[in-house]
C-alpha cells in the first residue's frame, strides 16, 4: 500500500481507491462510504496515533464501554463541489465547537481544534474524486467519538477513538414534509442531553419516527414534556414558523440541538432585514395563526436536508395545510440563498466556507 508523506497525518492509501470522479446517480444519503477513514486514539489523557487509512472494520472487545453505557457522540458536516471545481466545507468550526460541547456533557475528552479540522480537510482532500457535482449533492462528513475502555463497570471511560468517515450524498428530501406532532413520547427534557449530538438521543427518538412513518408522516415534531404544548424540533431538524412577517424558532433551552443550519438561517434572515424571534413557541400559537390566516411558512433546517418545507402539520387530529412552497416568504428564498453560498454561486458574505 502506498504511504503518503505530505499529509499532516500518517497516511496509507488503499490500492483499490476510486480512480475516476464519482458520476451520477449519486448514492442516497449515508448508504456508501469512501475508500479511506481517519482514526485517532485517546489514552492517558492524550490523542495519539492519528492516521488516515483504508476504510476498514474495527476490532473491539465486547467489553468496550460504548456497547454498554453509550458514550458516543457524532457530527454531520458537508463538503461541496464549487462552480470552479474546487471543494469547500460549510462551517466546520461550528461543528467542532458543538462536538466538544457534546463531549463535555457525555464525560468525554475535548478534541483539539486542529485535530478536528485537519482530520476533515486532509481526508476530504484525499477523497476529492468522491465529491459529487450533481445538483443538491455533497460529500457528507461524519466525525464521531466512542468509548473503548474494556470494563463492564459503569464509569466514564478513559480510552476513546475519534474517527471520521465520508459518504457521498444525493439531495436529501425531494418533496415537502408531512409532520406529526408528538403527544406521548419525548426526545429530550431539561437537564438531559438534548443539546448534545449524542447517539442515545437518536436511539430514543426512533420509536417516534417509526410511529410517524406508520401513520403516513415523514417526521415527528418533538414537544416539551410533560405538557406537549411547546415545540422543540422536527425529527433531526430545527423548526421554523413564519407568522405574519416574523420568523419564529424555539430558543436554545438545553433540550434542542444548536443547529449550524439554524444559526445560518437566523443570520441570513436578519441580513435580509426581517425579524427572527428565538423564543418558546406553542403549537396553540401555530394553530391560532393557521386559523386566522397568518401562518405563512413552516420548515425544518439541518445539514442533511438544508431547508425542508413542511406541507402538513397534524396536532391531535387537527391538520394544518401550508401554502404552496413557491408562494412562501422564507423557505424557498432561504434554500436558494444557502445552496448558492455553499456551491460558490453567491458571495460568501459571512465567511462560512472553508477551503480544502
Ligand atoms: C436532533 C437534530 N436537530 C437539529 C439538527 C440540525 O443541525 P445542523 O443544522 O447542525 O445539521 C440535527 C442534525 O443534523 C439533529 O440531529
Amino acid at each position: 500500500m502506498e504511504i503518503v508523506t505530505n499529509s499532516r497525518f500518517n497516511t496509507t492509501l488503499s490500492p483499490t481507491a476510486r480512480k475516476e470522479p464519482i458520476g451520477s446517480p449519486v448514492p442516497d444519503f449515508g448508504s456508501v462510504t469512501t475508500d479511506h477513514m481517519f482514526i485517532a486514539e485517546y489514552a492517558e489523557g492524550q490523542w495519539v496515533n492519528a492516521r488516515i487509512q483504508p476504510y476498514q472494520n474495527l476490532a473491539m472487545s465486547p467489553s468496550s464501554s460504548v456497547f454498554h453505557y453509550g458514550q458516543a457522540i457524532f457530527e454531520g458536516i458537508k463538503a461541496y463541489k464549487q462552480k470552479d471545481g474546487s471543494v469547500k466545507i460549510f462551517r466546520p468550526e461550528k461543528n467542532w465547537e458543538r462536538f466538544n460541547t457534546s463531549a463535555a456533557r457525555l464525560s468525554m475528552p475535548d478534541v483539539p481544534r486542529d485535530l478536528f479540522l485537519d482530520s476533515i480537510t486532509e481526508l476530504v482532500k484525499i477523497e476529492n474524486l468522491w465529491v459529487p457535482d450533481e445538483e443538491g449533492s455533497s460529500l457528507y462528513i461524519r466525525p464521531f467519538m466512542i468509548a473503548t475502555e474494556e470494563l463492564l463497570r459503569v464509569k466514564p471511560s478513559d480510552r476513546f477513538l475519534f474517527m471520521v468517515v465520508l459518504s457521498p450524498s444525493a439531495s436529501y428530501y425531494s418533496k415537502p414534509l408531512n409532520i406529526l406532532v408528538s403527544d406521548h413520547y419525548s426526545r429530550a427534557a431539561v437537564g438531559g442531553t438534548g443539546f448534545a449530538k449524542a447517539a442515545g438521543n437518536y436511539a430514543r427518538a426512533m420509536i417516534g419516527q417509526t410511529e410517524a412513518r406508520n401513520q403516513g408522516y415523514d417526521q415527528m415534531l418533538w414537544m416539551e414534556v410533560p405538557d406537549y404544548q411547546y415545540i422543540q424540533e422536527s425529527g433531526t431538524m430545527n423548526a421554523f414558523f413564519a407568522i405574519g412577517d416574523k420568523l419564529i424558532t424555539p430558543e436554545l433551552d438545553g433540550c434542542i440541538l444548536d443547529g449550524v443550519t439554524r444559526d445560518s438561517v437566523i443570520q441570513l434572515v436578519r441580513h435580509m432585514g426581517y425579524t427572527v424571534e428565538e423564543r418558546k413557541i406553542s403549537i396553540g400559537e401555530v394553530e391560532e395563526a393557521y386559523k386566522n390566516g397568518t401562518l405563512k411558512d413552516a420548515f425544518g433546517t439541518g445539514t442533511a436536508a438544508s431547508i425542508a418545507p413542511f406541507e402538513k402539520v397534524t396536532n391531535r387530529g387537527f391538520d394544518m395545510i401550508l401554502p404552496p412552497v413557491a408562494e412562501r416568504p422564507f423557505s424557498p428564498i432561504l434554500k436558494d440563498k444557502l445552496d448558492k453560498i455553499k456551491t460558490g454561486e453567491a458571495p460568501d458574505i459571512f465567511n462560512w466556507m472553508v477551503d480544502v
